[in-house]
Formats: C-alpha cells, sequence, structure tokens
C-alpha cells in the first residue's frame, strides 16, 4: 500500500496495459522502489544539486551551447527535466554569436559553475567563471520557490553582476545566517565571500592546497550542522571532502571516492559531484562519469556519516552500484525524456539548444502545430560557423532522434539536415539547387584541436532527388552513445536514415563511426540546421522532433 500511489502513476504511463496484471504490478513495484545508474543517461557534465523543499535542482555546465547552464528539476532525485537555463543569452562577447570562422567559442563559454536558491530575497543566483578571466552572476527574482513548496512559479533570470576575477570551478554556499561564499580554484583552493546583495566580493583567501601537490578542481561548498564541506575533485577518478569548523578553514582532508569502478563498464570513473539530503535528511552523493561519445552523464548513491561528520559513499562490495533504493517516494512526477516535439509553445522547451547564441530574427515558432521556422542565417560551406543549428541531447544507450521537416521553401544552395554534432561530425540533409532537391550523406566534418575548422564535409552518399511538390522529409539519426571511454578501442558508429512517408525509413550511407576524445568536452548531439551557401533567403520548416530509445 505504501507504493500505491507510485504504482497507478507508472502504471498510467503504461498506456494500454492493465493493473489487474500482477506480473506487471510486481514488475513496477520492483522498479518503483529502487532505481537504475546513470539517472539520466545524457550529457549534463559539472553538475551541482541542491534541493528546495520538495524539489531537487540540479544545474550544468554547455559551453558555447546557447542558452547556457541548464536547469533541471526532480522530485526523487531520479527522474529529472530540463525547466530553465540560467542564462538565456551568453553574454560573454562577440564570438559566442558565432559571427564567423574566426569568431567563434568552441569548448569556451560555461564550465563548471554553480547554482543557489537563497530564501532571504526568493532569488536564485547562477555564477560562473568564464575564459578563466571573468566571472558573471546571473539571478532569477521572485522566483516563489520559498512559498511554493520549491516549486519555481518564474524563472525570470538577468545579469546580475560581472567580476573582473575567475572564480575557478566555483562552488556558492548561502550561509545560515544569509552570507554568500564561493569556494573556487585550481589546485590552490580558495573562499571568496560575497557582499549583501551577492553582486560583489567583499574578500576572498585561500583555504586548502595539497601537501602532496595534487591537482584538485570543481569546488562544491555546503553547510552541513554547523560545519562547513568543501567537496573537490582530482580529475578524473576522484572525489575529496574538506571540513572546517570555519569557511576560512583550516580544512581537513578525506577520500569520498578514489578509482572506483563501476556503474557502467568502458566509462571513467565516477568523480566530480556533488551531495543533497533528502527532507528526511538522508544523503545522497551525485556524481559523473565520462561516458563518450556520449559525454557526461550523472550517477547517484547514499551516503552515510562517521560520528565524526565525514560522509561515506554506500558501494556494492568495492564498486559504485547499479542499483539502490529509490532516495524519494512521492506521487509527483516530470515529463520522460523521450517522446515527440512537435513546437506547438511560444519557446523552445527546454531540452533545446543552439550552437552559439542564435541569430533570434532568423528562426519563429509558428504556432498550432506548424512547427519552428528556421531560416538561413548565414552564408557558408562551413556548418561549424553556420548560425542557428539546434541541439538536442542523444538519450542512451542506444537511441534515434527523428526530425520531420518541410522542405519546400529551400533556396538555390541551401543545406539543411539532421546532425550528429561534435567536433566530429555527419548529417543526413537536403543539398538544393535551382533544380532539385538532393538527400545526400554527408561525413567527414571535423575541428582541429585548436577548434578552427579542419574539413568542412565530403558527400559520402546520395538518395533520392525530392520531387520540388513533396513537402515533408523524415530525417533519423540513430546513435549508439554506449560509454566506449576506457578499457577498449572500439568505436560506436550512428546511422543516417530517411523517409517520404514517416514508416519507412531507408538507411543513406554507411555507418559512422564516433570519436571518443573527451577534449571537446560536450557529447554528440542531435541536431537540425540550414544554411545557405548562395545567399540568404529560404526556409524550412521543422515539424517535429521524437526521440526514441531503440
Ligand atoms: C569576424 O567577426 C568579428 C566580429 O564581428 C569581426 O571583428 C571580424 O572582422 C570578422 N572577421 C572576418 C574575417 O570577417
Ligand atoms: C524580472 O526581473 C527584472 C530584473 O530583476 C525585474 O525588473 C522585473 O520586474 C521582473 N519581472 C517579473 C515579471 O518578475
Ligand atoms: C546532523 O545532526 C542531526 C541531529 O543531531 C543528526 O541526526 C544527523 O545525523 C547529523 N548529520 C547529518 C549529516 O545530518
Ligand atoms: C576529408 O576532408 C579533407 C579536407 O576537406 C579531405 O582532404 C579528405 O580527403 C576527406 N576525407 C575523406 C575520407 O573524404
Amino acid at each position: 500500500m505504501r507504493f500505491r500511489g507510485l504504482w497507478l502513476l507508472t502504471i498510467g504511463t503504461l498506456g494500454g496495459f492493465s493493473s489487474a496484471n500482477p506480473m506487471l504490478e510486481a514488475a513496477v513495484a520492483e522498479r518503483a522502489t529502487t532505481f537504475t545508474n546513470p539517472i539520466l543517461w545524457e550529457d549534463y557534465p559539472d553538475l551541482d544539486v541542491f534541493r528546495v523543499e520538495d524539489v531537487f535542482y540540479y544545474s550544468s555546465s554547455t559551453f558555447a551551447f546557447s542558452p547556457g547552464a541548464p536547469v533541471l528539476k526532480s522530485y526523487d532525485l531520479v527522474n529529472w527535466t530540463p525547466v530553465s537555463h540560467s542564462v538565456p543569452t551568453l553574454n560573454f562577447g562577440s564570438k559566442y554569436n558565432l559571427n564567423n570562422a574566426t569568431d567563434r567559442a568552441y569548448v569556451k563559454g560555461i564550465w563548471a559553475s554553480s547554482l543557489r536558491y537563497r530564501q532571504s530575497n526568493d532569488q536564485f543566483y547562477w555564477v560562473g567563471c568564464v575564459e578563466s578571466s571573468k566571472t558573471y552572476i546571473w539571478t532569477a527574482v521572485s522566483s516563489g520557490a520559498g512559498q511554493n513548496s520549491g516549486e519555481v512559479t518564474n524563472w525570470n533570470w538577468s545579469a546580475k553582476a560581472t567580476l573582473n576575477k575567475c572564480y575557478y570551478d566555483c562552488g556558492l554556499l548561502v550561509d545560515d545566517d544569509d552570507t554568500m561564499y564561493v569556494a573556487y580554484g585550481n589546485s590552490k583552493i580558495m573562499v571568496a565571500q560575497l557582499n549583501s546583495d551577492g553582486s560583489a566580493e567583499v574578500k576572498s583567501q585561500q583555504v586548502y592546497v595539497d601537501p602532496a601537490g595534487a591537482y584538485i578542481e570543481g569546488s562544491r561548498m555546503y553547510k552541513i550542522n554547523g560545519t562547513y564541506y568543501i567537496l573537490v575533485t582530482k580529475p578524473a577518478s576522484a572525489e575529496w571532502v574538506l571540513k572546517s569548523k570555519s569557511p576560512w578553514g583550516p580544512y581537513e582532508k578525506q577520500v569520498l571516492v578514489d578509482s572506483i569502478s563501476g556503474p557502467l563498464s568502458n566509462a571513467g570513473y565516477s568523480h566530480q559531484g556533488g551531495i543533497v539530503n533528502t527532507k528526511d535528511n538522508r544523503w545522497y552523493y551525485v556524481a559523473f562519469m565520462d561516458s563518450y561519445p556520449g559525454g557526461r552523464i550523472p550517477v547517484a548513491a547514499p551516503l552515510t556519516w562517521t560520528s565524526d561528520g565525514w560522509p561515506q559513499l554506500v558501494k556494492d562490495g568495492s564498486a559504485w552500484g547499479k542499483t539502490y533504493p529509490l532516495p524519494v517516494q512521492t506521487s509527483k512526477t516530470v515529463p520522460a525524456p523521450v517522446g515527440k516535439d512537435d513546437f506547438q509553445g511560444t519557446s523552445l522547451s527546454h531540452e533545446w539548444e543552439w550552437n552559439h547564441n542564435p541569430d533570434t530574427t532568423r528562426f519563429k515558432l509558428l504556432g498550432g502545430s506548424r512547427g519552428l521556422q528556421l531560416s538561413t542565417a548565414t552564408v557558408t560551406n562551413d556548418l561549424f560557423t553556420a548560425r542557428n543549428t539546434l541541439t538536442h541531447r542523444i538519450i542512451g544507450p542506444k537511441s534515434s532522434g527523428t526530425f520531420r521537416i518541410d522542405v519546400s521553401n529551400m533556396a538555390d544552395g541551401d543545406h539543411a539536415g539532421a546532425v550528429l554534432f561534435r567536433d566530429v561530425a555527419a548529417y543526413i540533409g537536403i543539398h538544393k539547387s535551382s533544380s532539385s532537391a538532393q538527400l545526400v550523406f554527408v561525413n567527414n566534418l571535423s575541428l582541429n584541436s585548436d577548434w578552427t575548422t579542419k574539413s568542412t564535409g565530403t558527400v559520402a552518399a546520395t538518395g533520392p532527388t525530392l520531387d520540388s511538390a513533396a513537402t515533408d522529409i523524415w530525417l533519423r539519426v540513430q546513435a549508439d552513445i554506449t560509454p566506449a571511454f576506457s578499457g577498449t578501442t572500439v568505436q560506436r558508429t550512428t546511422t543516417f536514415h530517411y523517409s517520404t512517408d514517416g514508416s519507412k525509413f531507408i538507411q543513406l550511407g554507411s555507418a559512422f563511426p564516433m570519436t571518443n576524445s573527451y577534449t571537446f568536452f560536450t557529447g554528440y548531439r542531435y541536431g537540425i540546421f540550414n544554411h545557405a551557401t548562395k545567399s540568404l533567403g529560404g526556409q524550412i520548416n521543422v515539424k517535429s522532433f521524437t526521440m526514441q530509445l531503440v
């Protein structure tokens, strides 16, 4: 009886199944009382987790994708959905607008940053250092969270301040007395105190350096039972806990995890992350694991505490567990990460991020079921320099992303398609000329290690020429992002498919091998693009996007 509400809700999502099926009920009950790692098989790195009343929040880094720093919410710490972005426009300089081939910001932008709720003024604060030089602070005022069990009624982000110093890999703490602190730094861990409205620094000082000289970063700062904690990572294998009676130290250190295996094979070690408690004060550590080609994905595990106040990870033997009891039993749910988006709202959902800041005059939600209009925004033969490529994280381990697009208003020379987007990329799309619309599979798009363009792509296969009266084409990218980051030389592959009726899909070209390198940081994404090679004026309508596990 205890889990009845959850059973019914879970069964509800299974559609046609009847709750009279005892085997299914048993299976659902089993699923409802435990969870399986990873908690969300999507690329949400550099996580910062915290809770406001009933709602867990999660902030993540996004580099040059825009909007930046997504905010996810959860009621059980396991099922998450993106609900906002702390940085609606990357206000870090002109290169974030993807102006041209020499004015781009790949791999720059938002790295590990921090998000917290401040009860006293009902504001969320986001703090992040960009390009190791400046720190940007954004706030969302009048959120309503404190009055509404942690639910935000209105995410109203605005740029609050820019500090002329870098809070590298920072972690924000709002102390019990409302003082705001920021822990930050690499190797030398620092703590800064902010002024009363959190817009400037009052003081800062070094609080910890490893006597053995280890490189550490990724600070997260907490106050628990009157004691200050800073979690730091020793990349890319360990998490340390620093503990002190004062925010200014001295801090003692213990190792929380170091090179422990699991929960997935061929991934990196679970490390950099943060801790959070449930309303009934049970604690969890949420970390990410390097899981390329898919990126960095979150895993969770419970903590226990020693009598002298050190957290200990609950392991499965010596490994990070694959399953643990569900942290919170609740009837509140969030939308599933898979499904269909037909762009009916007045703004894009927070599942979507553009490659750099978009040209907002060149896309439009048409309303009703007419979809998203993408007008060409750049004349270029280089997709990495084209503005307004719209991206979506890939759910793992294997999934497909299918775009239904209307290509009847493409102009001579336009290139549009569904891309497997990263520094080594490929796409299926349409190359339009005055006389025809040619279906193509293009691979061999790549960036150099300094993120200049190495190759703009090679047409590796051609499909039929589309009837000029045809409006709808379905383009499908089917990706296997099972980790292949460590202990294997395997390359996972992606295949590209098209359909002219939405039901019969035909593969175009051969399977594309993905890179497992971490240096681009962001993992592979699904994306839709439309750029001109001759002149602006053409457009496509994106009628829907469907992501499904396969
Ligand atoms: C690229 O864009 C920047 C910013 O608009 C501009 O200063 C620069 O001259 C441009 N470079 C080229 C090669 O067009
Ligand atoms: C949004 O935030 C701005 C800046 O803090 C504020 O001036 C404005 O009143 C807020 N709007 C709403 C609807 O809360
Ligand atoms: C904090 O104090 C409470 C009350 O004494 C205790 O139950 C709890 O275990 C302590 N530790 C943590 C991490 O909450
Ligand atoms: C990839 O692109 C580069 C640069 O455009 C070109 O030299 C090379 O031949 C291409 N490789 C393949 C396999 O198409």
